[in-house]
Order: structure tokens, then sequence, then C-alpha cells
């Protein structure tokens, strides 16, 4: 019992403990760790429904459409587990009992799981679902507080997945719908497709598309302002099995593609195909791994009070499965970068090596104008090209045989915003806050595979993780996460559940050195009322320090009442000090001075413990909590005691509860195994490298997966690491990609 009691809250302290010691710098420990609790937000679940992984936000009716496995949803945007609607699309028999006759589980597979939900022109809704490996879309409206379905069994062949397991990524734009996903129940057919009047979709072949992965879909309005005449685009992120490199496994790559809307296909070649794809690898460049990260979930962030060149794409990344770590990252991609690299960049091409074999080089020949992938543009256009149709063959042959670019696409800053050990990003998602200083900060929220949400801060180009969330009463990974600025709510879903929990919960904090110090830019401290509140809406002036975590701007603290204890003489006593954040470095005093530690005294990770007391032990005990910021180093008393010599001795009934029944070899007994656990800690620590993890980028070092190609290749030829383009191409210096994977830089070189 006693151990137990001793060990639990331990152990749950060394483990942020053992990974501070290595550190400079704390920005991979999230500043505290908050486990789930029911009031930590509202909870929506049926019994017997599964898999909330869609959302659609309709701020516009009040409303979170939520599709599960055969039902969708209506929720109160204000509390999800308020259902203010929903409808069943569920599989006729006739057409489970065929997916059965396949071979399906009538469970887990015959069922329709909704994929798709996007809002159209009218406000009525598009929606999607796998329909027993046939997948089916409807337009759905939400009238009268009762959603309906028109059932117009329209096909869903292309737009939704077949198979609940196989990837898919859409979007709606204005009342067309481009999606990503596998045209055939196998999942071998991968195609990217715009449905329309004119439906376009990539050419069915490995160098387009090659046992792809989709992640998702974004579209940017470029043609706004565009000097050169530019087209809008849709991206996509996915992964997929690279073909450029030579391994003797198959090596799984990032990449973003783009298409223009404008795209009308060929008129000969590339007949309703597209013209304009065009794809890159996605370079997130985590030092300690051999094998690229591939991209588990994107969020295109456009500041609207900024020139749309700003906009950013925040990328989360996950390791290869055969790559055994488990750290993951955050990497951020101008979108600008990539529209230029398409634009400007240079082409790969196939070459046959060795009869049998294809090699992938950099393309050093002519290229054909209009630019091949290109959308039409002025250029195109005072060449007499104003659609996709009047595209010359050569553009459109060069294009079907290319749609790789040669380099990849850096992010900024030329590696990862964030690296941290544990849990892997899946999803994220990024708000603008203006802070009480009038500027604006990036507060990126990101779920986790353990179920987690990740709140950090991005100041200066660095990342302060201000909390960690446990959103789920399981620790199920987060599916779907969507934020509603209007309501300052995020809303994530998992197999089980779906969750909703404020942008920002500053009320945890109960001191002002703690709301400060939490550099939480939604949160700040009032004086008047003295409570950390959301400033936004709020005129008086607060306290707030998003940059340093300045806590001297804090009034002098009240100080904490002493709490009176009483002790028998041989007797023990546990007095509680919890940690105020996993930063803090807790210490003890005794009368104003550093605390004797003896067989007597014990120090425990969230309190300090006194056995077989003698008259010396009674006095005034304070637990000190040390926070360190940017600003300086902030000390709070935490808590209080005077502890008093009750008369007589140990083994009377206890006075109080604290006083608990604690032997002293039992007590010495535990503090001896809990040091063993230290030092065995500590020693896996050391050995498995934990400690030395940095959090930051590494200052342009080289990634490990650059300059070891992974996987020699089948030539074991040359090794090219500095990749050199400028000595071919001098136009475009920031398109330089410092970590090619192939071993041949040039086709000159063959
Ligand atoms: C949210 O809705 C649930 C279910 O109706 C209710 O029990 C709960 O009190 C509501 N919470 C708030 C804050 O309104
Ligand atoms: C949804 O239900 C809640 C209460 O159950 C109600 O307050 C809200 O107005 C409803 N929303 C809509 C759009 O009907
Ligand atoms: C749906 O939910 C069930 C039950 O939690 C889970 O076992 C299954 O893997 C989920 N399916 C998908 C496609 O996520
Ligand atoms: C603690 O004891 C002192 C002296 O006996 C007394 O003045 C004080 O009020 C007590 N404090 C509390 C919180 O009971
Ligand atoms: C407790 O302390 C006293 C003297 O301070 C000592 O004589 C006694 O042996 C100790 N008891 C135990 C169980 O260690």
């Amino acid at each position: 019992m006693s151990l137990l009691f001793l060990l639990a809250p331990m152990l749950l302290w060394l483990m942020p403990l053992a990974s501070t010691l290595g550190h400079s710098s704390p920005e991979c420990i999230s500043r505290k760790t908050i486990p789930y609790h029911k009031d930590n937000g509202h909870l929506f679940s049926k019994k017997g429904v599964w898999n909330y992984s869609t959302m659609l936000l309709r701020e516009d009716l009040g409303l979170l459409l939520l599709g599960a496995r055969d039902v969708i949803y209506a929720l109160d945007l204000d509390n999800i587990s308020n259902k203010n609607a929903s409808v069943e699309w569920e599989v006729p028999t006739t057409k489970q009992t065929e997916c059965k006759k396949k071979g399906k589980d009538g469970e887990i597979h015959c069922k329709n799981y909704i994929r798709i939900l996007h809002t159209m022109n009218d406000g009525r809704m598009y929606v999607c679902g796998t329909n027993a490996f046939d997948p089916e879309c409807d337009i759905m409206s939400y009238k009268d507080g009762r959603l309906t379905l028109e059932k117009k069994e329209e096909d869903g062949k292309g737009k939704c997945p077949f198979s609940p397991f196989q990837s898919y990524a859409s979007i709606m734009v204005g009342d067309d719908l481009y999606s990503a996903t596998s045209m055939n129940f196998l999942g071998s057919e991968p195609v990217v497709m715009r449905s329309s009047s004119v439906s376009i979709r990539t050419e069915f072949k490995s160098s387009w598309l090659n046992e792809p992965s989709f992640i998702s879909m974004a579209q940017m309005p470029e043609s706004e302002n565009s000097k050169e005449g530019d087209d809008d685009k849709v991206y996509l992120f996915f992964n997929e099995i690279a073909l450029e490199y030579d391994s003797y496994s198959k090596l799984m790559v990032p990449r973003v593609a783009r298409v223009c809307k404008g795209d009308l296909g060929g008129q000969r070649t590339l007949q309703k195909r597209w013209t304009s794809f065009l794809k890159a690898m996605v370079d997130c460049p985590v030092l300690e791994s051999r094998l690229p990260f591939t991209v588990q979930g994107t969020y295109l962030f456009c500041d609207p009070q900024e020139p749309l060149e700003g906009c950013l794409f925040y990328a989360v990344f996950t390791p290869q499965q055969a790559d055994l770590s488990d750290l993951t990252a955050v990497c951020v991609y101008r979108v600008s970068d990539i529209s230029a690299l398409f634009s400007k960049g240079k082409y790969k091409n196939s070459l046959p090596v060795e009869t049998s074999y294809m090699k992938w080089v950099m393309y050093s020949g002519e290229v054909p104008s209009p630019r091949p992938g290109a959308c039409i543009d002025n250029e195109a256009r005072k060449q007499g090209i104003t659609q996709t149709l009047d595209l010359p063959d050569r553009t459109l042959q060069f294009i079907k045989d290319r749609p790789l670019m040669d380099q990849a696409v850096l992010p900024v800053g030329e590696g990862p915003l964030l690296v941290r050990r544990g849990a892997a990003f899946l999803r994220i998602i990024v708000n603008g806050v203006k802070a009480v200083d009038g500027q604006k900060y990036n507060v990126v929220f990101i779920g986790t595979e353990s179920g987690t949400m990740v709140k950090a801060v991005q100041c200066d180009g660095k990342m302060f993780i201000i909390e960690e969330v446990e959103l789920f009463p399981s620790r199920e990974p987060v599916k779907v996460l969507k934020l509603s600025e209007v309501k300052g709510q995020l809303y994530a879903g998992s197999v089980s559940v779906a969750v909703q929990v404020p942008l920002a919960t500053c009320g945890r904090s109960l001191s002002c050195v703690d709301c400060v110090l939490a550099r939480d830019p939604y949160c700040a401290w009032d004086k008047t009322t003295s409570k950390c509140i959301s400033h936004l809406n709020v005129q008086r002036k607060l306290i707030q320090s998003v940059t340093e975590g300045d806590a001297s701007l804090c009034p002098a603290s009240d100080t904490v009442k002493p709490v009176n204890e009483s002790i028998w003489l041989r007797g023990n006593l546990r007095l509680p000090c919890p940690p105020p954040s996993n930063l803090a470095v807790v210490s003890w005093q005794m009368d104003s001075l550093p605390l004797p530690l003896s067989n007597h005294l014990q120090v425990s990770a969230d309190s300090l413990l006194i056995f077989n007391a003698s008259e010396s032990h009674a006095g005034r005990y304070r637990c000190l909590s040390l926070e360190r910021s940017q600003a300086g180093d902030y000390t709070t008393v935490v808590a209080d005691y005077q502890v008093r010599l009750a008369p007589g001795e140990a083994g009377r009934p206890s006075p109080q509860a604290r006083q608990d029944g604690l032997s002293l070899a039992g007590l010495q007994a535990a503090l001896g195994i809990v040091a063993i656990l230290l030092a065995a800690l500590l020693c896996w620590n050391f050995y498995s490298g934990h400690l030395p993890l940095p959090c930051k980028r590494g200052s342009g070092e080289e990634s490990g997966y650059g300059s070891t190609p992974p996987h020699a290749g089948l030539e074991g030829g040359k090794k090219h690491t500095g990749h050199g383009i400028s000595a071919t191409n001098g136009e475009n210096v920031s398109l330089h990609t410092p970590r090619p994977l192939q071993h041949i830089a040039d086709e000159s070189e063959i």
C-alpha cells in the first residue's frame, strides 16, 4: 500500500525530470500535462456507433456535422453533447449480402462509412460514404431542425474510397468536388479527380501516382492580384512509394502535388486528364532519421490581414515504420516556395539503364513552351492559348511523362519547427491570435496518436509547448480535428467519441506567475479580479508576456497561508507540494534555510516525508518552485507548513488523516527502490539517447538520410551530397535542395 502510494506519483514525475536534465531549452516538454477529465470539454458518443472521423463546421447554422458509420449527426456547435438532428444512411440488405459474398466482413467492411462532407454553394451539403464497397454520394440538407438525404444514389467511384481502410482526401471548390482516392475494389487504381461538368483526372501511370496514401487537400486563390495572370490552384499532400530512388525495399516519400482549377484536359494527348498535375517531394529533415519522414496531416494557414503570398502549410510528420524511432515533427512550408518550385524548377526524367531498369534523374534538355504543367497564364495567352485544350502536344507529352519535379520543397528555415519524442503527431491546426502586446502569434494545435492535443505557441521561429491535454476517455488516435474561431472551440474525433474543448482554459492558472509563464497568447492575468482570463474582448490593462514569460510583471503575490500540522514524537508525516508545471524545479526550506536532508527527511516528487520525528523536526516548512523563462528565474511559494510536535508518541491513534501509518522500514525500502529506479531510468535515458534530444532545428546540418542514402543503391556507385543544380541552373538559388536522395545528379553523368 504505502509503496504504491509513494511510487506511482514519483515515477510519473521522474519521466519529465529525466528528460529535462539534458536540455538547455525546454521546448519539447509540454509545460503542463492535463489528464482527461469530463469537465475539460463536451463529449458526444452514441452506443453502438463508431468511427467519428468526418466533420464539417457549419458556423452559419450553428452546427457541427459529424459523419460516423451508417449515420450523420448535426450537433450543437456550442455544446456537442446536444444532438439537434441525425440521419441514418445504412447499406441495404441486398448490398450487404453482395458485400459479404465478396469475402468481406459484414460488421467491419459492409457498412457505410461517411468519408465526404462538404458545403455546396446553395448551402446544401454533399456527402459520400463507402456503402459496403460500392461508394455512393448524396445531397443532404438541414431544415426545420431536421437532416434529410435526397436519396440521389450518385456514383461515388473516384470520390469516396471503397474500403473504410483506404486513404482519401477531398475538397469542394464552388460545386466542384476535388477528390483523391482509389477507383476500384482492390484499391489498386489511385486517382486524383475533379467531378464537374468536365470531369478531369490523373493518368493511370505509376510515374503519376505510385501506391499513394492521400492525406489532405487545400485550395489557393492564386489568381488574385497575380501579375502573371495565374490560375487558382488545388494542392494535395500524400505519401507514395518513390520511383526515383534505388532501394531494395519500398521507400515511402511525402509529396505535394497541385492542379490548376481552370484545367480542362488536353485535346488529343491527355484528353480528360490533368495537364497541370505536378508533384514534388516535401522534405522535413529530422537529423536522427535515415529515412524520410512521412506526412500525416497538414493545415493551410493564411493570415486574413496579410497578402496571400504569406500563406503557409503547416505539416506534421512521423517516421516510416522501418525506422524505429519515436520522433515526430512539425515542418512549415511557404506556399510561394512550392509554387515557385513548380513554375521554375527542373523536372525529373526517366532513362532506361541496363535494359529493364529505369533511372530518374534531373532533366537538362530543352523544355517546350508553354511550360509543361503550368496553368494558363498571360504568357500562354500571348501565344493564343486561352485554355488547356489549346496546349500543343509537345507540352502535353512532356508533362505526361514527367510530372515529378527534380527538387524537393524545403521547409521554412530548412529544418523542422518542432521535433519531439513521444506520441506521433497526426493532425494539425493553426490559429493566429492577437496578444495583449498587439502582436500576432501563431498557436498550433496538434492531435496525436495517443489521443492528446498538444498546444504550442510559435515565437521567433521556435515553439513553446503550453500544454498537452488528454482529449478522450480512452487513448485513441485523433482522426479528425477542426477549429471554430467564431466559437473559440476545438472539435476532435476518434473511433469511439467526438469531443469539444475550448481553445484556451485560462482558469487552470491560479496565480499570476503561472498565468504569465504559460505564455498562452489567449490568456492574461487580471489584477482587479486576481484571475487568469481570456483577454479577447477585455478592455482593462492585463498582464501577459508571450515572447519572454516575464513574470516580474506580476504584482507581489499573496503569500500562501501557512497550514498547521502536528506530528507525534517518532511519528511520520507527509507534506504535499504538487509541482505547478513540468518545467518547475521544486525545493524545500525549513525555517528559511535549505532543508537538511537526512534519514528523517526525504523529498519525493510531490511531497516531503518526515519520519521517526524528534523535537528538532518541529518548525516552518516551505515548498518553493523555481521556473525559468527567457526573462529570468521565478520562485514562488507553493506550500507552507507550520509543524508542531504533538505531545505523546506515535503508536497512539493518529490525530489526523495525513499522519498515515507508514512504517519507517516500509518508507526506507520504498525510497531505496525509488533511488534504484531513478538510476536505472537515467542509465536507460543516456543509453537510448533520449537526453541529448534537440528540440530546435539542427542549424543547417545534413539530415541523416541525406548524407547516407537509404539502402545503398543497386549500382552502389557515385554519391552526391551537395546537389549541383547551381552548376547547370543558376536561376533560382532558393530552390536548392541540399540533400537529394538520388545518386546521380544529372543525366549528363550517365
Ligand atoms: C451540454 O449538454 C449536455 C447534454 O444536454 C448537458 O448535460 C450539459 O450540462 C451541457 N453543458 C453546458 C455547459 O451547457
Ligand atoms: C440545437 O439544440 C440546442 C439545444 O438543444 C439549441 O439551443 C440550438 O438552437 C439548436 N440549434 C439549431 C441550429 O437548431
Ligand atoms: C471503426 O471503429 C472500430 C471500433 O472502434 C475500429 O475497430 C475500426 O478500426 C474503425 N474503422 C476504421 C476504418 O477506422
Ligand atoms: C495555526 O496555529 C496558530 C497558533 O496556534 C494560530 O494562531 C493560527 O490561527 C493557526 N492557523 C490555522 C490556519 O489554523
Ligand atoms: C528513531 O530515532 C531514535 C532517535 O532519534 C532512534 O533511537 C530510533 O532507533 C529510531 N527508530 C527507528 C525505527 O529507526
